[in-house]
């Protein structure tokens, strides 16, 4: 399968030409500044690392592993909802559409959707161009009447359409609860922008984690084989690796827990000693029990995550749950 490539705000030279080749868009996005981002978190207090850092390699290896894991449902039942209702959703959101996903990763779960739906055009948006191609390559392959327009691209900075017919009716796909990574604030903040990429009348299908037993909640995030534990302790040996620090991982200890107050996960890195620290030449002092802070799952209730998102001008079209009421996917449209 060949790539075409086109320069930032290019254009394909060959529209509607089914699985000649992945149409690819550079917009050449800025690599986060881990240097920057983890000397000024480590010097706030609380100590605050965001959870973006989490994915090098031996993290995104992880992060699959977690979604393995027995206690980790909203994969599977997220996966499960989209296998289960896809001949609902394409009824909704009719033909001719063009499905848009931000921070597409694998393109894993949108295949659960391809058939029924048949998009006019499939563009994934990841800033990770290697894996970006290989994924956008893999499922031209995979789905040889499906037009595919990858875009190389941070998405939370811009959202660019480098492909973008008219008569196209513009849907996003966010899956994963990733929504849940940003401050409610910020959630709105980017639906809006979303809304705004799609036009009046255009669709967001997005998959958003619940409100549920708290028991269930902490089970999810402190799985039995230590996957989630291993995953978040691996953001110290990527400090080590990339910013030449000399933390001894085995002092700190992963913590997760339900704020309920906030209605969120939290996750934290735990120094288990008095401990000293080094990072790109820069000490800092942990107490025992000091903590730095590496994520904030949101969790949201059906009618709380349409009273955000209405905020950000789209409205409920349809919300499905599974039976256990663990996790949800909503339709909405742009007004
Ligand atoms: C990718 C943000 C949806 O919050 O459940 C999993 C990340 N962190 N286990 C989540 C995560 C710990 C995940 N999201």
């Amino acid at each position: 399968m060949a790539v075409q490539r086109y320069p930032a705000g290019g254009r394909p030279v060959v529209s509607r030409q089914v699985n000649s080749a992945v149409r690819f868009y550079d917009n050449h996005p800025q690599p986060a500044d881990f240097y920057a981002e983890v000397l000024h978190g480590l010097r706030r207090q609380p100590r605050y690392i965001p959870p973006k850092f989490f994915y090098d390699e031996t993290g995104s290896q992880l992060f699959d592993a977690i979604c393995q894991q027995p206690e980790y449902y909203p994969t599977r039942t997220e996966m499960q909802l989209l296998h289960t209702h896809a001949g609902e959703i394409a009824e909704l959101i009719g033909s001719d559409c063009l499905l848009i996903e931000p921070g597409s990763g694998s393109s894993h779960k949108v295949r659960l959707l391809l058939d029924a739906l048949q998009p006019a055009a499939y563009m994934p948006m990841d800033i990770s161009r290697a894996h970006l191609l290989k994924a956008a390559q893999r499922l031209a392959d995979d789905y040889p009447w499906l037009e595919v327009h990858a875009t190389c691209i941070d998405f939370t900075t811009e959202l660019e359409l480098h492909f973008c017919p008219p008569n196209l009716h513009k849907v996003a796909f966010f899956p994963g609860s990733s929504v849940g990574n940003f401050e409610p604030r910020e959630a709105i903040t980017f639906l809006q922008r979303v809304a705004e990429m799609v036009g009046t009348g255009g669709g967001l299908l997005i998959g958003v984690d619940l409100k549920k037993d708290e028991t269930i909640l902490n089970a999810a995030y402190n799985d039995e084989k230590g996957m989630t534990a291993r995953f978040n302790l691996n953001l110290l040996t990527r400090i080590n690796r990339e910013l030449e620090g000399d933390i001894e991982p085995d002092k700190f200890s992963h913590w997760a827990f339900y704020n309920s107050d906030s209605g969120r996960i939290e996750m934290h890195l735990v120094s288990q000693t008095d401990n000293r620290i080094s990072v790109a030449g820069e000490k800092f002092l942990f107490r025992d029990g000091d903590s730095i802070h590496t994520e904030n799952s949101y969790k949201y209730n059906p009618d709380e995550f349409v009273r955000l998102a209405s905020q950000a001008g789209f409205e409920s079209v349809a919300v499905w749950c599974d039976p256990d009421r663990l996790f949800s996917l909503h339709y909405f449209t742009a007004v």
